[in-house]
């Protein structure tokens, strides 16, 4: 069984990832808008993967004897600056996740809840990875400047990692 303050935590990151999701989403139609349809596909690609992420901690907070809420959404920016600051915001956010995910690790110790603390191991690796498939796509920016991106936007979906 889950303390109320895990519980309150585990619902606070459901919305968290549907918010993350939203924020892909809209990244992602905004790519599309401007005919970057390998950005746009990486960005949807993510959406996916953040709206994964709610699913599984809407599973497992049920499993574990809570009640999963489902949140309202704040509606994301529908502008950005540029590529290049949609990616810096993408870090800056996945940054932020895993800051909320290493609260949960630490909730975990302090109560003893060995269950939650080695389930949520799955996404301290996969906040790793976030982070550092982020960061590579960045540096990859940096690399190119504004006359490669179409060769950027063509090879983005091979940039990501296997999941
Ligand atoms: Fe679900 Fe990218 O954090």
């Amino acid at each position: 069984m889950l303390s109320e303050k895990m519980l309150n935590i585990l619902n606070e990151q459901i919305a968290k990832e549907v918010y993350a999701s939203h924020l892909y989403m809209a990244m992602a139609s905004w790519a599309e808008g401007r005919g970057l349809e390998g950005i746009s596909e990486w960005f949807y690609a993510q959406s996916e993967e953040e709206r994964e992420h709610m699913m599984k901690f809407i599973r497992y907070v049920n499993e574990r004897g809570g009640h999963a809420v489902v949140p309202p959404v704040e509606q994301p920016p529908k502008e950005f600056p540029g590529i290049r600051e949609a990616f810096d915001a993408s870090l800056e956010h996945e940054q932020m996740v895993t800051g909320a995910i290493n609260d949960i690790v630490a909730l975990a110790l302090e109560e003893k809840d060995f269950a939650t603390h080695h389930w949520i191991q799955w996404f301290v690796e996969e906040q790793m990875e976030e982070e550092a498939s982020v960061q590579g796509i960045i540096d990859k920016l940096e690399l190119l400047g504004k006359h490669g991106l179409y060769v950027f936007d063509r090879d983005i979906m091979s940039m990501r990692g296997e999941e």
